[in-house]
């Protein structure tokens, strides 16, 4: 089975962007080997900053991932900034890291009926930059979040058979 990383944009323990994650481990449990990015132990980036432990296991995490799963909110139309620094520690050597020809597949999760669209478009431009390969799909995001859970799962129907049929292409291209 593949192994796939998750790494969520959000901090929060009632985070909407982890609850889709988790519904999205949990449709796909007999399909790929999850594993799940803790970002929020990672420091600030700073080149100067060597042999840090969170850095080593993130960056690890990442090189043994045949895909990484971004699931995200947008904060003030862009990534959060907490993303942003896991992404620029597995960013180094330029052109030639951990994400260089890695398979990338976003979701983004939104309060708003936008979705998170300009996150997504944003993370796809910075993941280009690093040469990392982003899944070309439609793009899968969840609008008014807070409407389509249920005690903290995501249980809106139509936004999960939609993410399965988005999802299953990206998992058999690992296979
Ligand atoms: C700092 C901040 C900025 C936000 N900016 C946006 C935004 O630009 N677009 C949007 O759709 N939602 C925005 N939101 C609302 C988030 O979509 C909403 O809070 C969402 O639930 C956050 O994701 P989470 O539940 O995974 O933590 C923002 C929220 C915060 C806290």
């Amino acid at each position: 089975m593949p192994k796939i990383l998750i790494i969520p944009g959000s901090l929060r323990a009632a985070s909407s962007a982890r609850a889709t994650a988790r519904a999205i481990e949990a449709r796909f449990v007999d399909k790929a080997d999850f594993d799940v990015a803790d970002i929020g132990a990672l420091p600030h980036y700073n080149a100067d900053v060597l042999n840090d432990p969170a850095v080593a296991r993130f960056v690890e995490q990442v090189g043994a991932a045949d895909g990484v799963l971004f699931v995200t909110p947008e904060y003030n139309y862009s990534i959060p900034g907490v993303l942003k620094n896991a992404i620029d520690w597995a960013s180094r050597p330029a052109y030639a890291s951990v994400f260089k020809d890695k398979p990338c597949f976003i979701v983004t999760v939104s309060g708003g009926v936008t979705g998170g669209v300009r996150a997504q478009a944003h993370l796809k431009y910075v993941l280009n930059g690093m040469l990392a390969r982003t899944h070309p799909c439609k793009e899968v995001l969840v609008t008014q979040a807070n409407d389509k859970l249920t005690e903290g799962v995501l249980t809106d129907e139509a936004v999960l058979g939609f993410i399965d049929t988005e999802f299953t292409p990206f998992i058999e291209s690992l296979a």
